[in-house]
């Protein structure tokens, strides 16, 4: 029986052009920090056009957010806030900077230590900076939603936290933003939507028949769109797309009141937090070998997915599953990421070492049965090689 609470309160302003809104979106009084990455959003632009936004303003800047934010150089961003009396939070960047935005706009006023946060996934945040985007790469959906996932360097600690304190208020969608994204990039954007999508999607009916076709319609346009976004540069339509399905695939539309599978995601982030690799090429190397593995579980969406993802009606349910789990692969190795462990340079043990991640970081009953235990983890992996 469908039962849920739903709600998203980001504002969405999308568009070419869209940055001079900053103006209006925050208050004139606000003392604002803007937090970016490397040298991205200074090179193509984007800071310069944020800076010239938010005049005259009390503006400071916090640079340098790593992929996969570290703990380590957050809090020095929240030191800066505490210490300037800043009071609005400003994250032009992917998933990574505003990610690291939310974690600072939550430890701003959090008392204790701020790595309590992570260890109880953001259940105890009672407070938190207002805080808005400038979305410059589609991929994590974190511009609308209230997730983050944030990395401890010295213990290679990579943990989600969630709060309904930590939406953003607006979120700046201009497509022509992604314009400047290298290849890699792009492609790991579409996959992790890709995966976002699959792991509300593919457990097991629930009667939400209208979140399975907006699902099954992300998916298909990503299929649809996967190769042009790679192949025609700036397209703007194709962009534009992107960009919107990205967010749609994790801004809690698909996921209302449905069960959801996030063991691939907590297997990947072990697989970054130990080696580095990108989040959604784990995400590449893990789905093939989670859905094989746990195929019993998950036949009759398998069966679903085959046919209005992949058009398999042919063949006997087996071999319809078998296909529909070959194309998703080879989705993903066709837009360049490769799917096994050996690709990226990695031998059997780090299977063992994944394992002990998991225990450690108490993921020992993940996906929509709490049933994959460490062992079946391992079952997963021993897939991956
Ligand atoms: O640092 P700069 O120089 O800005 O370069 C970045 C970075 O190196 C570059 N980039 C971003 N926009 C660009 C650009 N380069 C050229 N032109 C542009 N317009 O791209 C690189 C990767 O950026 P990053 O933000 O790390 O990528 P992504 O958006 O994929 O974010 C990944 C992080 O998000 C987390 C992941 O775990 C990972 O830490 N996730 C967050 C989620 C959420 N909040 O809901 C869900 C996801 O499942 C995911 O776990
Ligand atoms: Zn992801």
């Amino acid at each position: 029986m469908l039962n849920f609470k739903y709600f998203n309160p980001t504002k969405i302003v999308f568009g070419p052009n869209t940055v001079p809104e900053l103006s209006s979106l925050i208050p004139a009084a606000a003392r604002v920090l803007v937090l970016y990455g490397g040298s991205s959003a200074e090179k193509n632009g984007t800071l310069g056009e944020v800076r010239r936004a938010l005049a005259p303003r009390v503006v400071q800047e916090f640079g340098g957010i790593e992929p996969n934010p570290t703990y380590e150089t957050l809090i020095r961003a929240v030191a800066q806030v505490r210490a300037e009396k800043l009071d609005f939070l400003l994250a032009v960047g992917g998933g990574s900077v505003i990610d690291g935005t939310k974690f600072v706009a939550a430890a701003v006023n959090f008392t204790g230590d701020p790595w309590d946060i992570l260890r109880h996934f953001g259940s105890n945040i009672t407070l938190a900076l207002p805080f808005g985007t400038v979305l410059t790469l589609p991929a994590t959906g974190s511009e609308m939603n209230s997730g983050a996932v944030i990395t401890q360097q010295a213990s290679h600690t990579k943990l989600p936290f969630n709060s309904p304190l930590v939406f953003p208020q607006f979120s700046i969608l201009d497509p022509t933003k992604t314009y400047t994204l290298p290849p890699r990039q792009l492609a790991n954007g579409v996959v992790d939507a890709f995966t976002h999508i699959v792991e509300q999607y593919l457990t097991y009916p629930a009667q939400a028949l209208a979140q399975d076709r907006f699902a099954e319609g992300l998916l298909l346009t990503l299929v649809e769109i996967g190769h042009r976004v790679l192949d025609q540069g700036e397209d703007y339509d194709t962009r534009a797309n992107l960009v919107w399905v990205a967010s749609l695939a994790l801004n809690g539309l698909i996921g209302a009141g449905v069960p959801q599978d996030w063991s691939t995601h907590m297997i990947g982030h072990e697989l970054t937090a130990l080696y580095g690799i990108d989040h959604a090429r784990t995400l590449a190397i893990v789905l093939p070998a989670n859905l094989e593995e746990r195929r019993p579980a998950k036949h009759a969406k398998l069966l679903q997915y085959a046919e209005r993802v992949w058009q398999l009606t042919q063949g006997s349910e087996e071999e319809r599953i078998d296909q529909a789990i070959a194309r998703t692969r080879h989705f993903f190795e066709s837009l360049g990421i490769k799917t096994r462990l050996g690709d990226y340079g990695l031998a059997d043990d780090a299977v063992d070492s994944v394992v002990a991640q998991l225990e450690a970081h108490g993921m020992t009953k993940l996906g929509e049965g709490r049933d994959v235990t460490p062992e079946v983890s391992r079952r997963i992996l021993n897939r991956c090689r």
